[in-house]
């Protein structure tokens, strides 16, 4: 059983949003496995960790062009909680590359609650208003 097992829930029905949750559910699970083998491998947390950081900025940049050019209403709000994340995880990754261990348990239970509250909540709620402009 994976930290964060995948799930139907966070289906979307908009295909290319939908791969890049899953990514990043998949990477959440490589952070957890990473922090749970005895290895404490360094290069490899780091890689991972900025693997997560490109990501999610990349998936952001998405979500956030499509709401400009479909002219989204909700979106100021929307993109707050996308720049309150990218904040958290660079500082994480700053830290981290300073030798600090920003990755622990508390860290990896941030980032699956706010994935969690960010794709069932506040990405869920763009699907009807993108699916009325013919986004699929
Ligand atoms: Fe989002
Ligand atoms: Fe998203």
């Amino acid at each position: 059983m994976s930290f964060m097992p995948w799930s139907e829930k966070f289906v979307l029905g908009i295909e290319a949003i939908d791969a890049q949750h899953h990514w990043l559910v998949d990477i959440t699970n490589r952070l957890h496995d990473q922090l749970e083998s005895q290895r404490h491998d360094h290069v490899a947390m780091r890689e991972i960790l900025e693997g997560l950081t490109d990501y999610t900025m990349n998936h952001f940049i998405l979500e956030e062009e499509m709401f400009a050019r479909l002219d989204y209403p909700e979106s100021r709000a929307h993109i707050e909680e996308h720049n309150a994340f990218t904040r958290r995880t660079i500082e994480l990754l700053l830290r981290f590359e300073k030798g600090e261990d920003t990755v622990d348990e508390d860290m990896l239970e941030f980032l699956q609650a706010w994935l969690v509250h960010h794709i069932l909540q506040v990405d869920k709620a763009y699907v009807p208003f993108l699916k009325a402009k013919g986004i699929q």
